[in-house]
């Protein structure tokens, strides 16, 4: 695989317009931060040797790089879900190509279900931690010491200092933001109601299906990590309902101008 990553990232550096060190995962609840992005240079996945191909509707995969503000940046429009059959090398190729391209920080978004009696629909939450319920780890394996350590260290794998400014830049512009550990399962199914009581006793504050994988290796090659929920759905005790994918959609659309604040401005200020 090594040698897979060595390839692509050889391939993008031919081609890449600007060098930047900040990439963003443009999740639910980020799509729009694309519009932002000046001096766009446009990169569909299906012209990147060994990049998967995203399937999920409403994703059209291409890594757009540009700037954001003063900022140098990539962009990943399109992810590659494990719930979607991808192998969590695969689900996690982009990143570790993002590492070999010369990329520092990593900003990603999700939605969520939301475990916390002082959550509302629409609100945002900052991750602080997450636990780690994804069947398949994407450290298994045989460990490549040019990629990063057998056993890294998961103890600060939300940026402290990026979280403090996120915080502190939603105040300035009087956006609520809660700070929470999210729960990473495989999905395609969203929680039964014994499922969210179980996320949340085990610590969780919301749930979804992506993220951590994404993180772990982004930690394992030592680049800095932000990431942000938008809860869509509430799996709490006496507020559970039906959870459709529009009503998911929905909730995240309404929340994008919010969460595409906060990112513009902590890029600018990262
Ligand atoms: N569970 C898992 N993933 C999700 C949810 C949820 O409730 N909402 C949005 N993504």
């Amino acid at each position: 695989m090594y040698e897979l990553i060595k390839e692509t990232a050889e391939w993008l550096k031919q081609r890449m317009y600007n060098h930047p060190e900040t990439a963003i995962v443009l999740g639910t609840g980020l799509g729009e931060l694309a519009n932002d992005i000046t001096g766009k240079q446009e990169i569909p996945y299906a012209e990147i040797p060994n990049f998967p191909v995203s399937t999920v509707e409403g994703h059209n995969g291409k890594l757009i790089f540009g700037q954001l503000g003063k900022k140098d940046i990539v962009a990943m429009q399109g992810r590659f879900h494990y719930y979607e059959g991808y192998s969590m090398e695969q689900v996690t190729f982009p990143i570790r190509v993002f590492k070999a391209i010369g990329i520092k920080t990593v900003f990603l978004s999700n939605a969520a279900g939301g475990m916390h009696e002082d959550f509302e629909i629409g609100d945002l939450m900052i991750i602080s931690d997450h636990i780690n319920r994804f069947p398949e780890h994407p450290l298994r394996g045989k460990n490549n010491n040019e990629l990063g350590p057998r056993f890294p260290d998961m103890s600060d794998a939300y940026s402290r200092r990026l979280r403090e400014k996120a915080v502190q830049i939603a105040a300035e512009l009087d956006i609520k933001v809660h700070q929470g550990v999210y729960v990473g399962t495989s999905g395609p199914t969203y929680e039964t109601p014994s499922e969210y009581k179980y996320f949340k006793m085990i610590g969780g504050n919301a749930v979804g299906m992506s993220t951590v994988p994404e993180v772990i290796v982004a930690r394992h090659a030592g680049m800095e990590v932000f990431a942000i929920s938008v809860i869509t759905d509430l799996g709490l005790e006496g507020k559970i309902k039906e959870v459709t994918h529009e009503e998911v959609q929905q909730a995240a659309l309404a929340a994008q101008p919010r969460m595409t604040q906060i990112m513009r401005e902590l890029i600018n200020r990262s």
